[in-house]
């Protein structure tokens, strides 16, 4: 398959943004100096520099250049309340104001109404808190190694849990020699990690039965995003989450669900719940703590207690695990989405609806054939996220990430790359193609996104 070049639209716009953004341009000369490529998460260091934003409120970013930019980002999909919402910085505000902010090295009355609201909300048992998506997934597989004595673990192709030593293979799409998911994807870690991590194909559940067939006696876990994220903002299907279930029962795997996206994204609680399946353990963050670096690892009382006294996984330490900030800010959140769920959830999720459809409307309407992932299922009734694809077949059917990362099915460096530029001269910021709602977006805001899609779709198509 050709795929088509977009190195001379590319060129012409990121020239224009260099132009437009002299601060910007400046501030990454002096990151160079100190930081690699100028930043600290690759995501974020878009070339040929990113953005270096001024303030965040509500549905925009202003940058250092004076661009009022409208997100769709939103703090990694961490924000859905939007930017420094008034409900959380004002119970941040209170909380530092009154010495309860810093970290004090003990613990407190904040942590166990927290966890109190935690375990309540999401049906768990136990709950242990840390920092950061990563090190959530990687201390569930920690314990689901401990406690089965296994050392094989099992993902989904396209599942991005994290950088962590487990979650480093079968996240890219390579298309050399068919080998798709099974790259290892960082150099340094342990050469066992190629060998001990499985990677089967999201929702294929012939593909995961073989699998358990196979090697069922030998693997810990089965770690996988009920909503998958960065493989393509694709729900599983309720059949393959409930086979999930069962083979990981009937052989005695430890069933964790990744749920750093999913978690309070589409309802106040787990989005497990929703399917009716209970896992045995789950990771929590980004929604849960509205921008604050919060994390959690939940689940079974006698798997989790393999972290406490005498159970022998050092799911220990952490200076920040725990932190009031983080605690506050969950509490905050969790709270407000569940008072708040009757207004919240049905809303963002109509204005998820009409994101997807009037994206793929303005694209069309230049002759650009675009579908949009992020749609809900029979079980999650709607979403508030979106995924732009521009697939070469109109018919093409999305269920893995090797349907929405194969250059061969998808023109996948117009979605990741060329829309992202051609948006951002319109100011207006996606990733991988759009990203999430917030309580703060409007539908005036939607307006202005499908105004911003038909002038970067025109500007696409006259260079195709
Ligand atoms: C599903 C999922 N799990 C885990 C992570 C890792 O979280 P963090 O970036 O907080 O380490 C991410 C981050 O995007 C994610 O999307």
């Amino acid at each position: 398959m050709k795929h088509r070049d977009h190195s001379r639209l590319l060129a012409d716009l990121r020239g224009e943004y260099a132009r437009r953004n002299p601060r910007s341009s400046e501030l990454q000369a002096r990151a160079l100096r100190h930081m690699v490529d100028g930043g600290s998460h690759t995501l974020r260091l878009l070339e040929p520099f990113p953005p270096r934003i001024a303030e965040a409120a509500g549905a925009f970013v202003t940058d250092e250049d004076g661009h009022r930019i409208l997100d769709f980002w939103q703090g990694h999909y961490a924000n859905l309340l939007g930017h420094n919402p008034p409900e959380l910085l004002g119970a941040l505000q209170e909380g530092l104001a009154a010495g309860r902010g810093l970290q004090t090295g003990f613990t407190d009355r904040l942590q166990v109404e927290t966890a109190e609201l935690l375990c309540r909300l999401t049906g768990t048992e136990r709950v242990r808190f840390t920092t950061s998506g990563a090190l959530a997934t990687m201390y569930a597989v920690l314990l689901a190694r401990a406690s089965t004595g296994r050392d094989r673990i099992m993902k989904v192709g396209g599942g991005w849990h994290g950088a962590q030593p487990w979650a480093l293979k079968g996240v890219d799409f390579h298309g050399e020699n068919h080998s798709q998911f099974q790259h290892v994807e960082t150099k340094g870690l342990p050469q066992a990690i190629a060998r001990e991590v499985l990677v089967t194909r999201f929702n294929d559940p012939e593909m995961l039965e073989g699998l358990f067939r196979r090697h069922g006696g030998e693997v810990a876990c089965f770690i996988v995003e009920p909503f998958m994220g960065a493989g393509g903002f694709l729900f599983a299907e309720p059949e393959y989450i409930a086979l999930a279930r069962e083979l990981c029962t009937r052989h005695g795997t430890v069933l964790i669900f990744d749920e750093v996206i999913s978690g309070f994204r589409f309802h106040p609680g787990a989005v497990s719940q929703l399917y009716g399946v209970q896992p045995d353990l789950a990771t929590f963050a980004k929604a849960m703590g509205g921008g604050m670096p919060v994390a959690a690892v939940a689940g079974r009382a006698e798997l989790m207690k393999m972290a406490g006294r005498g159970g022998g996984v050092k799911f220990s330490g952490g200076t920040y695990s725990g932190h009031p900030a983080g605690m506050l800010a969950a509490r905050t959140m969790m709270a407000h989405l569940e008072t708040h769920a009757r207004q919240i959830y049905p809303r963002l999720a109509a204005l998820g609806e009409h994101t997807r459809r009037a994206v793929e409307a303005a694209f069309a309407s230049e002759g650009l054939h675009a579908a949009c992932t992020g749609d809900g299922n029979r079980v999650v009734p709607g979403s508030s996220l979106a995924m732009v694809h521009f697939p070469y077949r109109e018919a093409t059917r999305f269920r893995s990430p090797e349907d929405t990362h194969n250059p061969d099915v998808c023109d996948v460096a117009l979605s990741e790359t060329v829309v992202q530029m051609a948006l951002l001269l319109e100011d207006v910021f996606v990733v991988h193609g759009l990203g999430s709602l917030c309580t703060a977006h409007t539908e005036e805001h939607l307006e202005r996104l499908a105004e911003a899609c038909r002038r970067a779709a025109r500007r696409i198509k006259a260079s195709l």
